[in-house]
């Protein structure tokens, strides 16, 4: 096995992006590379990575076969990922993958992935790095004749950016609709940014800290937890260096708003994350971004590579970018950290929490890159200002997404608590196509509680979605109408996660497997009358009792489903005359 001079050189360089003694934590980005040359990751592949990195071929092995993007076999030329997650799903996902048997093995190779963050566009699907979005059965069709007749697969453009609507109140997607705004520094610059850097660095870290916290911005990633708080907990005087992560896992099925700020102006999160490590005394920030969105990477990368040539980046902090490779427990804090320290994704046990012992060990500031993405703004024009938007316990602006059978759905930004779920569906996202009823929604990514259509007019803030018995969450909102099968769409929810569940803990690992295989049967209309009661007693006894939140993810909506819709689950197991055969 020979590699290339370059792509040795190019491993090299990114080796240095990590402590010279936690080379390990390169082992993703290597994987990529090589699988990338060599279209799969062999013996020879996985041998070469474990030597450059002084790791036992076992450590390499063990990643590949966690991280769904990898592959042992070398695949057909384009592999196709088509995109089986609920909006997708209901969006007619079923039909492509239909569409798509029986096609050459040595030129493709399809299979399923979970949420690709497209879900107001979907159905969605990757062929190799390439995204395509609202994928008809003709649309695929031409896809795969083009891609047979040429043999070449052309790169895929952005889509233009969403207007905004009259509603909106646009502070972070101000800029992206500004007439020839392309999001490169020198746009950047042009509409302000980088000033509130100048000002952050004439100001001490305290007081940086200070305007953060009175401003009571909560994170966005999908826990609401008060930022400043957070960036207050770090553990001082450890002689230890502090690390910044921005998660830009965004894997939560129904949440696609940060793929949006990173591709679109992804100069805001730099200087936001900048900013961060100042009040934080960060010197080095990762950004560790789905394996999924490789054009976001290369976004990123580009836009460090500008702000870096400018002085921005590198006198005093660095910034890198970070591929992960699939799975959705990435985006769970600790095991980010841990798939970022080049490990499996599994979750630790907290206490300690990352603020103490984080990445490498050190004390770590983990946030979403809405929440980051907010620091900029804040700096500039002050946590007085900030709290004018929003409502108290709700401050700023939020970035929700919309997927399901709306008329316009899509990413939009509003001031929290101005708006409840009802104006935004029927106001801004223009209603229900086909003037059907809406049966629930989905208020803030799937793990999220359905809400019922009799609680349309809850306002969209923390404390107001609490109170209705759901969640913010990630802010990706799903709209179910009267035609979904409730018992089918919980499935589709329950298969996410027992694919998810990274297995450490029995509770999560079986009871996800229990859940999907119970909701099979019942679907299958084989249930019994006592499934029910007993798929509910599953959910609750994962509830509350597992290392991390996966298992609540996993619980609620299942618990929430079968709460507000019981009478489809029961006419389900009734189809079939109760039980007459079991699996
Ligand atoms: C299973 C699971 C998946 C998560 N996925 C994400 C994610 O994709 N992006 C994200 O920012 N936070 C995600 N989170 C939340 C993170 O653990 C963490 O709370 C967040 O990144 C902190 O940032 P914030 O305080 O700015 O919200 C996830 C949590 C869990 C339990
Ligand atoms: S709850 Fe699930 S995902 Fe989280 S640590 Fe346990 S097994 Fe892993
Ligand atoms: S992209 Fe398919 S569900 Fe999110």
């Amino acid at each position: 096995m020979t590699i290339p001079e370059q792509l040795e050189r190019h491993i090299d360089e990114i080796i240095t992006h990590y402590p010279p003694d936690r080379k390990r934590a390169a082992v993703l980005w290597l994987c990529h590379l090589l699988q990338e040359h060599f279209g799969f990751l062999g013996h020879e592949q996985v041998q070469w990575i474990a030597g450059k990195l002084g790791l036992q071929p076992i450590h390499v092995w063990e990643l590949v076969t966690f991280y769904p993007m990898f592959t042992t076999q070398p695949r057909g030329k384009f592999h196709i990922k088509v995109c089986r997650t609920l909006s997708c799903h209901l969006a007619g996902a079923p039909a492509l993958l239909e569409r798509l048997k029986n096609l050459d093995p040595t030129l493709f190779t399809v299979s399923t992935v979970e949420c690709l963050a497209l879900c107001g566009s979907g159905p969605a699907m990757m062929i190799n790095d390439e995204t395509f979005e609202r994928v008809t059965p003709e649309k695929l069709d031409a896809i795969l004749q083009r891609l047979q007749t040429t043999g070449r697969l052309d790169a895929q453009p952005l889509p233009p950016p969403q207007p905004a609507h009259p509603l909106e109140t646009r502070v972070l997607l101000a800029n992206i609709t500004k007439p020839d705004y392309t999001g490169s520094l020198a746009d950047y610059e042009r509409e302000g940014g980088y000033q509130a850097l100048r000002k952050a660095l004439t100001m001490k870290p305290e007081d940086i800290l200070a305007e953060v916290k009175n401003s009571e911005l909560r994170g966005r990633g999908g826990a609401g937890f008060p930022c400043g708080l957070k960036w207050s907990f770090l553990a001082k005087n450890t002689g230890k260096p502090t690390y910044l992560i921005c998660n830009a896992d965004e894997s939560e099925p129904g949440t696609f708003k940060d793929r949006q700020l990173i591709q679109y102006d992804p100069h805001l999160l730099i200087e936001g994350i900048l900013i961060s490590c100042l009040a934080t005394g960060a010197k080095t920030a990762y950004i560790y971004i789905r394996g999924e969105m490789p054009l976001s990477a290369k976004i990123l990368q580009r836009a460090i590579a500008e702000a870096r040539a400018k002085g921005y980046v590198g006198r005093g902090v660095e910034i890198y970018v970070h591929r992960g490779a699939g799975a959705y427990i990435c985006g769970e804090e600790t095991g980010l950290i841990e798939s970022l320290e080049g490990k499996r994704a599994y979750p630790r046990i907290k206490p300690p929490f990352p603020a103490v012992v984080g990445l490498f060990g050190c004390p770590t500031v983990v946030n979403n890159v809405e929440t980051l993405c907010n620091i900029p703004h804040i700096v500039n024009r002050g946590a007085a200002w900030y709290r004018t938007l929003g409502v108290p316990g709700s401050t700023g602006t939020r970035l929700v997404c919309v997927s399901g059978p709306v008329q316009r759905p899509g990413y939009y930004e509003f001031e929290m608590g101005k708006l409840t779920m009802r104006q935004l569906i029927e106001d801004v996202c223009g209603g229900v196509k086909g003037g059907r009823k809406i049966k629930g929604v989905i208020p803030g990514g799937s793990s999220m509680p359905v809400l019922p259509a009799d609680k349309l007019d809850v306002a969209l803030d923390f404390e107001s979605l609490r109170k209705a018995g759901t969640m913010a969450g990630s802010g990706g909102i799903i709209v179910l109408t009267e035609d979904v099968d409730i018992v089918d769409a919980t499935l589709n929810v329950s298969q996410f996660y027992a694919h998810e569940s990274c297995g450490q803990c029995t509770p999560c690992r079986e009871g996800t497997l229990w859940m999907e295989k119970m909701l099979h049967r019942i679907k299958a209309g084989h249930g019994r009358p006592e499934d029910v009661d007993l798929l509910f007693e599953v959910a609750d006894n994962i509830d509350g009792k597992t290392i991390c939140p996966l298992g609540e993810a996993a619980a609620w909506p299942v618990k929430a489903f079968l709460k507000n819709f019981r009478s489809e689950f029961e006419a389900a197991c009734k189809k079939n005359g109760n039980g007459s055969s079991h699996e």
